[in-house]
């Protein structure tokens, strides 16, 4: 993977130093590639509730079936019970956690995890952040 320029080269590539540099990497903040990719996590506090009536959620009443809400990736596993985890892999930090039926991977280098966030291959050193899920009638709450 080194054999990426990395963007702080790119840019001093360009001849942009100091504040001109900073000025790039802050100034666009509408620049989700600004980010540090570790620290995009969901931010504080997880907790929100989810109506699965509603279209954009309604793939959760289906066993299998997996959305993304938050930077939390959320899970139908059984007619009963969800599962929700971070979108965020512990491996390096890419957003790119979802779920494959009978856990959660990473496609970026391969890490698998069990439904309730344990690493199940070597590719990551760390379990991935779980969330607690309720659930009645139609709402879905997910929290920390
Ligand atoms: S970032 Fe997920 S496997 Fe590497």
């Amino acid at each position: 993977m080194e054999n990426k320029i990395k963007r702080n080269d790119f840019l001093k590539s360009l001849g942009l130093k100091g504040a001109s540099l900073m000025a790039i990497y802050c100034g666009a903040s509408a620049l989700s590639s600004c980010q540090n990719e570790s620290e995009v996590a969901p931010s504080g506090a997880v907790d929100f509730t989810l109506d699965l009536t509603n279209a954009s959620y309604s793939a959760l009443n289906t066993v299998g079936k997996y959305i993304i809400y938050n930077k939390v990736v959320i899970a139908r596993v059984s007619t009963t019970s969800f599962a929700a985890v971070t979108q965020i892999c512990s491996h390096e930090g890419q957003a790119q956690v979802m779920y494959n039926g009978s856990g959660f991977s990473c496609p970026a280098h391969g890490a698998t995890f069990s439904i309730t966030g344990t690493r199940t291959n070597n590719v990551s050193s760390k379990d991935i952040a779980v969330y607690k899920t309720t659930f009645s009638n139609t709402s879905l709450r997910v929290f920390s």
